[in-house]
């Protein structure tokens, strides 16, 4: 009953006001037995947000221009299997405050922890 009683007072809260509703993400967990690819699962999150437009050959470190990428991220933000020590996952996660730039999505953030705990495979 308490669901329903809080559950009309959001629906009239909504269709009283004009808000504009900001579409809540839906976490798809990636499949454990389908391994996951740098090239065809992590790259394409990159070009996602523009990473390059700061993180260039030469400027902000880490690299992440395609060819470079893999190295530079293993070179100090990515700890094979181990994601939580892994700045690349915990730098630009989604509750995390530390990228004063990009912060990933929540499928996005999950599907780079996943990479990273399979042993963050150049395939
Ligand atoms: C608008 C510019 C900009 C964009 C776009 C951007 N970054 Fe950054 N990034 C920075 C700056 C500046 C820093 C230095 C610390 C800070 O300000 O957060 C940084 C820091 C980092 C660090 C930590 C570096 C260190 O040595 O501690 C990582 C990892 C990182 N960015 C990854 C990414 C990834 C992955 C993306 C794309 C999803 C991205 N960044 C997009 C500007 C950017």
């Amino acid at each position: 009953m308490k669901k329903y009683i809080v559950l009309f007072s959001l629906l009239t809260v909504f269709t009283a006001c004009q808000y504009e509703l900001v579409e809540v993400e839906k976490i798809i967990p990636p499949d454990p037995t389908v391994e996951l690819s740098f090239a065809n699962d992590i790259l394409p999150i990159l070009t996602d947000h523009n990473c390059i437009s700061c993180h260039g050959i030469g400027a902000q470190a880490p690299d992440l221009t395609a060819t470079n990428a893999y190295q530079s991220l293993l070179g100090g933000y990515v700890m094979a299997n181990n994601p939580e020590g892994s700045l690349f996952y915990t730098y630009l996660n989604p509750d995390a405050t530390t990228h004063s730039w990009e912060v990933l999505s929540a499928n996005q953030a999950l599907t780079i922890y996943t990479w990273i705990n399979q042993g963050a495979k150049n395939n």
